[in-house]
């Protein structure tokens, strides 16, 4: 593997890209913990490596200062700041003990109580974005409905108006690609200009949005953070919305797009699920750990660490990737293949560890509705044949379509 042309190892290539997989593969068999030149740090593959990687408190997420520290100065530095002082107060970017208070406020957010109200909210949103399609034709399925769904959702959840979906998924996506490393967008000063003045904007509607809540309170989710983050400062209130708003929109979309592209490529199961719908859930987690939308996490060695015989020495990056991790051999039987018997499955793919996906039961219930929704409603759901070939998006973190053009038939009435 170190005889390997460097460009074969670049996870940003557009081949990589597409299917990441052989390089994991091999990575994980021959150079499980791997320098890798293009990204400028190491990269763990093994399910076991990654698991104790995200429990390991000796590795840091606290990435923001050192980034604007590296860009201090330079083209667009007012616009970094502002970014780098809002992502500061996101709890994924926080060690102990700062961690446990920004988690803290969140954390009544999704119980178990309140997942049949938001089940029926779900169901409610997805037949709205099914209902003006015709018997048959043709929908881009992120476009139509895999993006707008998980918007619709937070914008409820959060007590905002649906007219304003547009407005939040446009600030998400500039933040995204500021956030996320877009491996296209070499702009860097009009990519954080842009990220900038999107998180000023939502930072003044949220700050609205809570003096909202103070003056007439609601029940949603705004209302509980405001209770259950009493020990939170406005602006910290705020950020952790902006949060939210990005980590629950990007990743479900995805899951969402590389699901229904899975059923698709696999008629029998499709068919399966719509005489078992109950087994969508099974599904669904089985489709996390083949397709997860957060390919990998990345970390600082706050100390010398040493990792499968390898040291890692303090002030390093490490990258666990969850979805090679996802398909290690050692853990999961034939990995490659999509078996929904699985079981309880032991997919990473929401983090498990101090930074555990605190989404995630709203993701999975997404998910497995939106499934559901689609199979009940067409008798035939194909790939477009004479669409473009699909490409998936050109970043590092988020793993998902850019568009899936699909045809359907066979329209059964909601
Ligand atoms: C399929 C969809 C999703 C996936 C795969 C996913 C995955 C993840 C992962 C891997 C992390 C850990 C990041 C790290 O350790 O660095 C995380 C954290 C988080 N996610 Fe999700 N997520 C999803 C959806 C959502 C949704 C819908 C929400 C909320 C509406 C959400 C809220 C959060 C929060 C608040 C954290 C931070 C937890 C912490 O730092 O303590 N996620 N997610």
């Amino acid at each position: 593997m170190n005889t390997e042309p460097e460009s074969a190892l670049d996870l940003r290539s557009p081949a990589v890209l597409d299917d990441p997989h052989p390089v994991y593969n091999r990575l994980r068999e021959e150079a499980p913990v791997h320098w890798n030149a293009s990204l400028g740090g190491w990269i763990l593959t093994r399910h076991a490596d990654v698991r104790r990687a995200l429990r390991d408190e000796r590795l840091s997420v606290e990435k923001m200062g050192r980034f604007e520290e590296r860009r201090s100065g330079g083209e667009g530095h007012a616009d970094i700041a502002l970014l780098a002082r809002t992502l500061a107060d996101w709890m994924v970017f926080n060690d102990p003990p700062r961690h446990r208070e920004l988690r803290r406020a969140m954390q009544n957010a999704f119980l178990a109580r309140d997942i049949p109200v938001l089940e029926a909210n779900v169901r409610a949103v997805v037949e709205e974005l099914l209902e003006p399609l015709g018997a048959e034709g043709r929908l881009d399925l992120v476009a139509d409905f895999a993006h707008p769904l998980p918007a619709i959702v937070i914008a409820e959840l959060f007590g905002m108006p649906r007219a304003e979906r547009e407005q939040l998924k446009s600030w998400s996506d500039a933040l995204g690609r500021f956030v996320l490393g877009d491996v296209e967008n070499t702009a860097h000063a009009a990519k954080y200009g842009a990220a900038a003045r999107a998180a000023q904007a939502m930072a003044a509607r949220f700050h609205a949005l809570v003096e909202e809540h103070r003056r007439a309170p609601r029940d949603d989710f705004t209302q509980l953070l405001l209770r259950d983050g009493a020990h939170l400062s406005d602006d910290e209130i705020v950020h952790t919305l902006m949060f939210v708003l990005f980590a629950g929109h990007e990743t479900t979309t995805n899951l969402i797009a590389s699901a229904v592209l899975w059923l698709v490529r696999t008629p029998g199961l499709m068919a399966r699920l719509r005489a078992e719908p109950e087994r969508v859930a099974d599904a669904v987690e089985e489709l996390l750990r083949m397709d997860g939308p957060v390919q990998m996490v990345f970390r600082l060695a706050r100390e010398d660490v040493e990792y499968g015989g390898t040291a890692i020495r303090a002030g390093e990056r490490v990258h666990l990737v969850l979805n090679a991790a996802n398909r290690d051999p050692s853990v999961f039987e034939r990995p490659d293949e999509l078996d929904i018997e699985r079981g309880r499955s032991r997919h990473v793919s929401f983090g498990p560890g101090a930074h555990f996906c605190l989404g995630a039961p709203l993701a999975r219930l997404e998910a497995r509705v939106a499934l559901q929704g689609l199979l009940a409603r067409f008798d035939r759901l194909e790939l477009e044949p004479a669409a473009a070939p699909l490409a998936w998006r050109p970043e590092l973190v988020i793993h998902g379509l850019k568009a899936l053009p699909l045809r359907y038939s066979g329209a059964r009435a909601p």
